[in-house]
């Protein structure tokens, strides 16, 4: 079967409205911040799968384990007939899941959806095209705002991978789990990774790896800008910075200026001191009792909690309750 058309909750209108608002917020804040769904264009997707290809970036692989080691088990306990992936991007260490409900049978419909049109065009005709039999409908759309679009009915089992909900920021991701659980019935899953604390030595390599990929991926956020928006941004002022913040348990992503100097971007003039740090993303790292019970607080209760042989990465797998 081929994918059917995309359905489009995310207009370029409505992006183009969304990135100037965030500019605007992050870019008059002190200190400057932007959120990192902006890394997402054609090139960004690109650069985030290679950076799963890393050795220093174990999320990936440790999560790719435990769901290789696990899928039978989720395919048999969920027993869902609609498969919905949000945030799915290449949805590559989905395939595992989909070989297990292809094996297990009464899996009838997969629904990924993502902000990035380019992403979801070539994961939705890749997977119609590798699980015939399987209904494939893309949905271009935002997690944070679109959960209402989801199908409805059935059993359904929603699945949010690579601790991308890290993410988002604790009051947002309180938000985040309450929104999903009011667009599940009683009965449904959800399926989520998240990398674990640990040492930061092993965390903070993973986001300042040698070859210079991440930094060219934040980087990317200020090319996003200045095509989107027609700001003058010099990408190569700015050197990428990770940071581990041991108090919040999570990593900053930030860009310092290297020299004091204004950008234009909207109706803004933008200083930057030298030194000065812009922050691009926060990736926070879980406990395992942390994440049971901001499940419960949201009205999931976690039934199995598994972890990749290092304890690297955990993968939780809820029911609504
Ligand atoms: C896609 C959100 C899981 O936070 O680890 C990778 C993005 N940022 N390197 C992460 C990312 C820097 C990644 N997620």
């Amino acid at each position: 079967m081929s994918a059917e058309p995309l359905e489009i909750y995310l207009e370029e209108q409505d992006l183009g409205r969304g990135l100037r608002e965030d500019v605007r917020t992050g870019l008059t804040a002190a200190p400057k911040w932007l959120p990192p769904k902006w890394f997402y264009d054609a090139r960004g997707s690109e650069l985030f799968e290679e950076i799963t290809r890393l050795p220093e970036y174990y999320p990936t692989r440790a999560e790719r384990s435990v769901l290789a080691e696990r899928a039978g088990e989720i395919a048999e306990l969920t027993g869902a007939k609609t498969l919905i992936e949000l945030g799915s991007g290449s949805s590559e260490k989905t395939r595992l899941l989909l070989d297990a409900f292809t094996r297990r049978g009464g899996l009838g419909t997969f629904v990924p959806l993502d902000v990035s049109v380019s992403a979801l065009r070539q994961s939705t005709e890749q997977i119609a095209a590798d699980y015939p039999g399987l209904r494939v409908r893309g949905i271009v759309g935002d997690f944070t705002r679109h959960l209402h679009r989801l199908p409805a009915g059935g059993r359904r089992l929603v699945i949010f991978l690579g601790g991308t909900i890290g993410n988002l920021l604790p009051a947002e991701r309180a938000g985040f789990l309450a929104a999903m659980r009011a667009a599940l019935e009683p009965g449904d899953w959800l399926l989520l990774g998240t990398d674990l604390v640990k040492d930061p030595a092993v965390i903070v390599p993973a986001y300042d790896d040698g070859a210079g990929v991440t930094a060219e991926f934040n980087r990317n956020v200020l090319r996003v800008i200045n095509r989107e928006l027609d700001a003058d941004f010099d990408p190569e002022a700015f050197t990428h910075v990770a940071l581990w913040d041991p108090e919040r348990e999570w990593i900053e992503m930030r860009l310092r200026a290297d020299r004091p100097h204004r950008v234009r971007v909207l109706d803004l003039d933008v200083a930057f001191a030298a030194g000065e740090e812009l922050r691009t993303e926060v990736s926070a790292k879980f406990r395992p009792e942390g994440i049971a019970a901001e499940l419960a607080a949201a009205g999931f209760t976690a039934h199995e909690f598994w972890t990749d042989a290092d304890g690297r990465f955990g993968v939780t797998l809820a029911r609504a309750d």
